[in-house]
């Protein structure tokens, strides 16, 4: 099992099996990272690897839409599209005041977006 840690939600632990998808583990333990598409498109679900960086699997393409080289030398992937396979700490810009972005787990492009 590996450990997130969602520091923009107050400190938030989870556990979850290895080679987890970042943002299915934080919509199935209520981490609160924020996402629209759930698909690499929307970019909404931009995060930051404060700790454990080396613990994530490769960039994808999609990602490369979104940011930017320094960006991701700086510790920023996108957590759709990332599995991690060790302990992380990850971090996002929080919206609406709130760490905690109330939705359902989705694949379709147009998953409502929960309002403040
Ligand atoms: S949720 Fe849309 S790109 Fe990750």
């Amino acid at each position: 099992m590996v450990q997130i840690t969602f520091v923009s939600n107050g400190g938030k632990v989870a556990t979850a099996p290895e080679n987890s998808n970042l943002l299915r583990v934080s919509l199935k333990e209520k981490g609160g990272i924020p996402f629209k598409c759930g698909g690499g498109l929307c970019g909404t679900c931009k995060c930051r690897i404060e700790e454990g960086l080396e613990h994530t699997d490769a960039i994808k393409p999609k990602e490369r839409k979104h940011l930017r080289p320094e960006d991701f030398e700086a510790g920023y992937r996108m957590a759709c599209q990332t599995f991690v396979n060790g302990d992380v700490k990850v971090s996002w810009v929080v919206q609406n005041g709130k760490g905690v972005v109330v939705g359902v787990a989705s694949d379709a492009a147009d998953a409502p977006v929960p309002s403040a």
